[in-house]
């Protein structure tokens, strides 16, 4: 009798993994029903045959957002059934969003569902210094099931390269470097201005480039091809949604201070040595060759 008793446990066992087996097609709700429950006799077998949800491992765990920009938090879970995906702020234990509902007054977050890459993705707009830190991804089984984001904010860094103070010569090219560091992105645009107003290429002979410099650096360049006395004064590097850089710029009048100074100031002020130089020779060539058309009668 014993025999046949433990025969049938086994018999019983047999069928029950040919049910498993018979069932590994079934669609992802029945799955989820059935990890619910958990505690029931099959539960076992099904839960190994049918994972129930669990964190993919490739799901970061750093996150690295540039300050004022954007910061997006993945959570990619698979076989997620009808589950909620909760994200909880670890500092204070903040529940932000469950599913797609944000449970915090704070308008930056809000959580994504993108069902293609079964992921769930913390949003936090416009990041802050104070937003860094770690947060938990927690989905409503039981027990629970957490994964935890770290989240990084780093602030860039705005200087002009060199002195605070710039020396140069009137008419000798200059050029100001405006150095942002630790960017994840290029700043959309980058302004400069010249005391209060702002300084723009068209028409001023002025060159304005930014260049980008792989990771993290973006160098941003104002070229005065030939600087006047006027172009003195306090120029600042204005990158889009970043801290500001100054820098002073002090444009000598060459190496005859005395005779640029008796010189009329309009000469001074208007244009430097090498441009009325050029100027003149473009005068003298416009002479030469009337004078040539007037002489010369083959010409006429
Ligand atoms: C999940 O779905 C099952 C039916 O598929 C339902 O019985 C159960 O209540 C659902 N659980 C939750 C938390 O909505
Ligand atoms: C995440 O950052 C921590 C330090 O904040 C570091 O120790 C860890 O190695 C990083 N992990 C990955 C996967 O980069
Ligand atoms: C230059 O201008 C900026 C912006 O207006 C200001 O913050 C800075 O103090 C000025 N620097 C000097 C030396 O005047």
């Amino acid at each position: 009798m014993r025999m046949w008793a433990g025969s049938r446990a086994v018999r019983s066992s047999l069928l029950m993994l040919l049910l498993t087996a018979a069932n590994v097609g079934a669609p992802p709700p029945a799955l989820s029903e059935d990890d619910l429950g958990g505690s029931g006799r099959g539960g076992r077998h099904k839960r190994r045959a049918f994972p129930g949800p669990h964190f993919h491992p490739t799901s970061p765990t750093n996150v690295t957002a540039q300050m004022s920009a954007h910061a997006y938090l993945p959570c990619r879970i698979k076989n997620l059934g009808n589950k909620s995906v909760s994200w909880i702020r670890n500092r204070d234990s903040h529940i932000l969003t469950v599913d797609r509902y944000t449970f915090i007054s704070d308008e930056r977050f809000a959580a994504w569902h993108q069902a293609a890459t079964q992921t769930w993705t913390l949003q936090i707009k416009f990041v802050q210094e104070r937003d860094a830190g770690s947060y938990e991804c927690q989905v409503s089984t039981e027990p629970k099931m957490s994964h935890f984001v770290q989240l990084d904010v780093i602030t860039p860094q705005v200087t002009i390269a060199g002195e605070a103070d710039i020396y140069v010569n009137s008419g000798s090219t200059v050029t100001i470097k405006c150095v942002i560091t630790q960017a994840l992105e290029e700043p959309n645009y980058i302004f400069w201005y010249h005391d209060d107003r702002r300084v723009v290429s068209a028409g001023s002979g002025r060159v304005l480039t930014v260049d980008r410099h792989p990771p993290d650096t973006s160098v941003g360049s104002l070229t005065i091809p030939s600087p006047s006395l006027s172009d003195s004064g306090n120029y600042t590097c204005a990158p889009a949604s970043l801290s500001q850089a100054s820098v002073m710029l002090h444009v000598l009048s060459g190496e005859h201070p005395a005779a640029m100074q008796r010189g009329t100031t309009s000469t001074t002020d208007t244009s430097g040595g090498p441009e009325l130089r050029l100027h003149q020779s473009v005068l003298m060539a416009a002479l030469i060759s009337l004078l040539l058309c007037v002489c010369s009668p083959s010409f006429t």
